[in-house]
């Protein structure tokens, strides 16, 4: 049989799901967790959480919050391995065989790292490197070293991650010059669904904007947060355009073909913002109230979360364990004799 194609990918346990991070990543890869033609790979990657956050509530919250997203939208674990990064013991190790092989030159031209640098020259700064942990400097190994391990065909990421992708092939591609062929060469797999949600503001939904809708916001809240979202001071009655409405962005991410043309009608024809948000609220809660039940009873249940995420991880390990030795044993690190 031949091996089934991997597709892998991480989620940084630092935040809460957003409306714009379940259209973009979450909703495609628990589709893709379905399909049993490949093999899936979704991971919370809190050890890349400490990177950007400091802060041991926030890392420890936001890894229930994710797990609990992902299993109440139906995530397929029998097909999918889902797991926590910290629980498999070897990606770290194999961060560090990596980190031996790989160049400095290469992590001096990180987009992250370079950005850190230009924001610490252009305020004045004397130290360029102001700020810049080593874990910082080091991400893009400990994420190749996350996507070497199961030999990863394919990685679903954002446009920002493009680049890290392509270190992860410069670095595997050196390990295996120089140790033999032990890895694949991993593709980024960019969504070609441009179509990127807008957030309270009408720019991107995004945390760092503070902009956000949060997935299961409860019903009071989500209603009040869609009333706050930004409109023009058009009245009822007044012909609108959809395409640049922040509500119909948000309407069409989750609403049929049909659905969607006959909104579009609605604008033609002048519906009034405050009827236009009542519908968009309605119809969101509509799509997401089974869900939010499922999020709050695992939320009330850690104890599960807990569990299949250790399943998840003795999965994993399955893989990565005996890996590990055969790549121990090819970089010299080998038993002298004896058992
Ligand atoms: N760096 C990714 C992000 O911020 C998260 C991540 C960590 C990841 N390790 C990964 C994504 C491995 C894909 C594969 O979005």
């Amino acid at each position: 049989m031949t091996r089934k194609s991997v597709v892998l990918t991480g989620i940084t346990t630092t935040g809460t799901p957003h409306l714009g991070n379940y259209v973009g990543a979450i909703r495609p890869a628990i589709q893709a967790s379905k399909d049993h033609n490949v093999q899936p790979f979704y991971f919370l990657a809190d050890y890349h959480a400490l990177i950007k956050c400091q802060d041991p509530e926030r890392v420890g919250e936001s890894t229930l919050q994710i797990a609990a997203t992902w299993l109440a939208l139906g995530l397929d674990t029998g097909n999918a391995v889902f797991y926590r990064q910290s629980d498999v013991p070897e990606i770290t190790e194999l961060a560090w065989l990596l980190n031996c092989v790989t160049a400095k030159g290469l992590m001096n031209r990180a987009h992250a790292y370079k950005a850190a640098v230009q924001a610490n020259l252009e305020s004045g700064e004397a130290d360029p490197d102001k700020g810049v942990t080593m874990g910082l400097y080091n991400y893009p190994i400990l994420m190749a070293a996350d996507i070497l391990l199961f030999n990863a065909d394919r990685v679903p990421v954002g446009k920002d991650q493009i680049q890290h992708i392509e270190m992860a092939r410069d670095i595997a591609a050196r390990f295996n010059h120089l140790y033999g062929e032990h890895f694949v060469l991993p593709e980024a797999q960019v969504s070609e669904e441009t179509s990127v949600l807008t957030g309270l503001d009408g720019r991107k939904m995004s945390k760092s904007y503070g902009n956000v809708i949060p997935l299961f916001a409860p019903e009071k809240q989500l209603r009040k947060l869609i009333m706050k979202i930004k409109t023009n001071s058009q009245l009822p009655g007044e012909p609108k355009d959809a395409e640049s409405c922040t509500l119909f962005s948000i309407y069409r991410a989750f609403a049929t073909r049909e659905e969607t043309a006959a909104t579009r009608k609605l604008y033609e024809e002048g519906i009034g913002w405050g009827d236009m948000k009542s519908r968009l609220f309605e119809y969101l809660n509509d799509h997401l109230t089974a869900a939010r039940e499922r999020y709050e009873a695992l939320i009330q249940s850690p104890e599960k979360i807990e569990g299949e995420l250790r399943e998840g991880a003795a999965k994993a390990r399955d893989y990565s364990r005996p890996f590990i030795r055969t790549l121990r044993e090819s970089v010299g690190i080998r038993s002298l004799g004896g058992t």
